[in-house]
């Protein structure tokens, strides 16, 4: 079982990977299941992030520029979410997608850089090891039922469908390239 700092990076990874995997890929329909997993996948992160990751390490941070830090990941959240309604909106074979797949992995690579070198080794002093168990745990369950409104393809998605796009996303990320 992963702590809360693990399981953030191993987000992180995940979504790399997908990336990866979605500026390779030319076949529409792969490059379609690929972005909607990659999109719950994100959103269902900076939702963990946003309810338990950030609050507590704002509340634990000593350091004056915590808040400053976790007002600038919000915002950098809402430019990823942003990016993602528009994707959202288009098909792969739309000229402007591969664009803006490139300006969304641009954001969420600075957003993941910017994570890693500054709040994650912070966080790792600030809680303790039995903290950051917990803390993981209790980002496994609110994810489990984290059942917000995704529109694919201009339908309303619900939990069960977002279940499987997360497993889609777990297989593709995992295969060999
Ligand atoms: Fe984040
Ligand atoms: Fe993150």
């Amino acid at each position: 079982m992963s702590d809360a700092l693990q399981l953030l990076r191993e987000q992180h990874a995940e979504a790399s990977a997908l990336f990866m995997k979605l500026e390779r890929i030319s076949d529409a329909t792969t490059c379609e299941h690929i972005f909607r997993s990659l999109d719950v996948k994100l959103r269902d992160h900076a939702f963990i992030e946003e309810e338990l990751f950030y609050p507590a390490f704002q509340e634990r941070g000593t350091r004056e520029n915590a808040k400053g830090e976790i007002a600038e990941a919000e915002h950098e959240h809402a430019e990823v979410k942003s990016l993602l309604s528009e994707i959202e909106k288009l098909s792969p074979t739309d000229y402007t997608f591969k664009t803006k797949i490139g300006e969304l992995r641009r954001a969420v690579e600075h957003h993941v850089r910017e994570e890693e070198r500054t709040i994650l080794p912070q966080a790792q002093r600030l809680f303790s090891q039995s903290e950051l168990d917990e803390m993981g745990l209790k980002m496994v369950k609110l994810m489990s039922i984290h059942s917000p409104v995704y529109q694919i393809g201009g339908t309303q998605v619900q939990t069960a469908a977002r279940d499987t796009l997360h497993r889609i996303g777990d297989f593709i990320s995992k295969i060999g390239s």
